[in-house]
């Protein structure tokens, strides 16, 4: 009684589906094409939530499908999008720590510290000594490597943002593990070593939310030859893309930590070896 049967499409089967649903008696079935579908029966909050938080969103190159039955309220449909753009002002928190500094790109690009610290970790315990941050921005994930216990480089072509890294590095502690390198990345990736190459590519500010293609990464599409059994890469992309083009690499998604995002694919890591 009072129940909607909500169809979620297209998920990814590498995905932790739960994960992104969150509550409810889900159901799986598998799809064409690696993806399965998800259905369960949701009190009407619940559909409308879920609606909300799903709406628009591609994973892996492949826009969701979702329908709900009966339809839901207007009201109801409204209110759930209202409260998924509050919640959205309440994601996984950048820096925690005051006195960093942050220009307006570095800032929207910066990595979550939760997320970059765990991808410092998970690095660490690959047994990977030195890791070469080929896009650092502002320090978000130079920095999580460094605390890890890794040492780092870190290239970045804006002079200002890389002095934003090397002073957020020093607030965090870790300056000494972070070698800071100012220019093209194109360019000195190539010439300098490390265990394990990160890239963080520019997404754009409009990023496409349902499919990214990597011609829409383009310093990733040219830095992604650079990539061996010695010296994998990770490569940040998207939730949205295209990872068929990439079909040796395996994605995994990173969930956010926050009231806002813990059930928000926050990027995807392709490995490349
Ligand atoms: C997404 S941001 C990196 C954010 C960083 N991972 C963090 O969490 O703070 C990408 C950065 O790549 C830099 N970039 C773009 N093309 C580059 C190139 N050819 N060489 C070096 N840096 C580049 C941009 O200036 C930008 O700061």
């Amino acid at each position: 009684v009072g129940l909607y049967r909500v169809v979620v499409g297209g998920l990814p089967d590498w995905l932790d589906a739960r994960r992104l649903l969150g509550d409810g008696d889900f159901e799986f079935s598998a799809e064409q094409g690696g993806r399965v579908s998800a259905q369960a029966r949701l009190d009407a909050s619940a559909a409308a939530d879920l609606a909300a938080r799903l709406r628009g969103v591609g994973l892996g190159g492949r826009a969701l499908t979702l329908a709900v039955e009966p339809a839901l309220p207007r009201v109801l449909r409204r209110r759930a999008l209202a409260e998924e753009a509050r919640r959205y002002r309440s994601g996984s928190p950048g820096f925690g720590r005051g006195g960093v500094r942050l220009d307006a790109e570095g800032r929207r690009s910066l990595t979550p510290e939760a997320l970059a610290l765990s991808l410092g970790q998970r690095a660490a315990a690959r047994g990977a000594g030195r890791v070469l941050d080929a896009a650092a921005g502002a320090g978000g994930n130079a920095i999580g490597f460094a605390r890890a216990g890794l040492s780092v480089t870190a290239i970045e072509r804006d002079a200002g943002r890389l002095e934003c890294a090397r002073h957020n590095a020093r607030v965090y502690g870790v300056a000494e593990r972070i070698d800071f390198v100012h220019g093209d990345a194109r360019v000195l990736v190539p010439e300098i070593e490390a265990d394990l190459l990160f890239v963080d590519p520019p997404w754009g500010e409009g990023y496409d939310k349902q499919r990214v293609e990597p011609t829409a990464l383009p310093l990733l599409a040219e830095l992604c030859t650079l990539a061996s059994s010695e010296r994998p890469l990770w490569a940040k992309v998207p939730p949205s893309f295209a990872v068929e083009t990439w079909p040796d690499a395996r994605p995994e998604a990173f969930f956010g930590v926050g009231e806002g995002d813990r059930r928000r694919v926050k990027f995807l890591i392709l490995e490349l070896s």
